[in-house]
């Protein structure tokens, strides 16, 4: 059977009524990808959500596909977001698509290449401050209070609603709930929404509930120290975000599923980036890795024991950050003249060894 997209899959667990607009790019339905080798090494059973392979190539197109059929249901003809480069993805690829006008306020200079180009090729109108996200978010949230503009930002809660639907896919695709659910925090909507739809399954279901770890980067990493980073820094730009919006619900998070919130350094960030790639064949932006350097921690901890059932979340696709892949090898590609001999030495010599 053809997968007819979130809102009509899931449309008894949204806020989906006759009048909304059954708008789709087929989002949803990722692969949960079980990591063979790196289970073997940690000693757990590691899965990963590849939230990579959505249409506009991050989990946002979950929440996106909410946010903006409302708007439109609800007679909006502009949505308008702060970004550190997904959101803006996916709010243009929705808007786009509903036949909407949006604009998009960006970092200057802090958003991944890949992520831009999105922008612009959906359309967008592109605003760069020179400034960070949460200035950004702080301005597209007073504007869309005095201007008619739908704000599809995380505090808009279909967002959430949309975005919770990750987790019913993990319950299925398991046939069980993970004993440990690791995931990036940045404004921390996403693990507010992953907790939300926990709870709704297990209701249902009667699953247990993961103990939910939530990671920031070092560099950004508010919820962790209990205070406000006026100038967040981490080459994860994703999740470069210094006052999370969400900080509450994803405190509650942590708290009420016994997990936590803690914090991964950039090296540590690379050094998961790098190890999925060439352990195991994913490729995810240096953001979402940092649900994987997370779960190296805690098993080196051992804050996750041995023989738990991992799920890490992969929020968005390795293609997004060209930049930060290359800088992230010594290791550059041999440039050869057009040379047959020459060309066969060098990979004869590069079999042999
Ligand atoms: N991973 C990626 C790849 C992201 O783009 C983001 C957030 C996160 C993790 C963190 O999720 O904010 O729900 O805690 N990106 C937002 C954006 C801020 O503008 O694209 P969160």
């Amino acid at each position: 059977m053809m997968w007819k997209g979130l809102l009509a899959e899931y449309k008894e667990f949204l806020p989906v009524t006759e009048k909304t607009p059954m708008l789709t790019l087929h989002e949803g339905n990722t692969p949960l990808i079980h990591l063979a080798q790196l289970s073997k090494e940690l000693g757990i059973d590691l899965h990963v959500k590849v939230e990579g392979l959505n249409p506009t190539g991050s989990f946002k197109d979950r929440g996106m596909v909410m946010a903006v059929a409302k708007a439109k249901e609800e007679g909006s003809n502009t949505v308008i977001c702060a970004s550190t480069g997904n959101t803006s993805a996916a709010a243009a690829a929705y808007a786009s698509r509903a036949g909407m006008r949006c604009i998009v306020v960006i970092p200057n200079g802090k958003i991944a290449m890949g992520k831009l180009a999105q922008a612009v090729m959906y359309g967008a109108e592109i605003v760069a401050i020179e400034g960070n996200f949460d200035q950004a978010l702080s301005m597209v949230r007073k504007l869309s209070e005095t201007s008619p503009v739908a704000l599809v930002n995380s505090v808009n809660p279909y967002r959430i609603e949309g975005q919770k639907t990750a987790s019913f896919e993990i319950c299925e695709q398991l046939g069980k709930a993970p004993d440990v659910l690791a995931i990036p925090v940045g404004n921390a909507g996403n693990i507010t929404a992953y907790w939300k739809g926990f709870k709704e399954y297990s209701e249902r279901h009667q699953t247990s509930l993961p103990h939910m770890h939530g990671f920031e980067a070092e560099g950004a990493a508010a919820i962790v120290r209990n205070q406000v980073i006026e100038n967040p820094e981490t080459i994860a730009t994703a999740i470069r975000i210094g006052n999370p919006a969400s900080w509450d619900y994803a405190v509650n998070a942590a708290k009420e599923s016994n997990g936590k919130i803690d914090e991964v350094t950039d090296e540590q960030i690379l050094e998961a980036y790098r190890t999925i790639a060439r352990k195991e064949g994913v490729f995810a932006e240096p953001g979402s890795c940092a649900s994987i350097a997370g779960v190296f921690k805690d098993v080196a901890s051992g804050k996750i024991a041995k023989g738990s059932t991992v799920v890490a979340v992969l929020t968005g696709n390795g293609l997004k950050d060209p930049n930060v892949a290359i800088d992230a090898h010594n290791v550059k590609p041999v440039v050869l003249p057009n040379d047959e001999e020459k060309v066969f030495e060098y990979i004869q010599g590069v079999v042999a060894s």
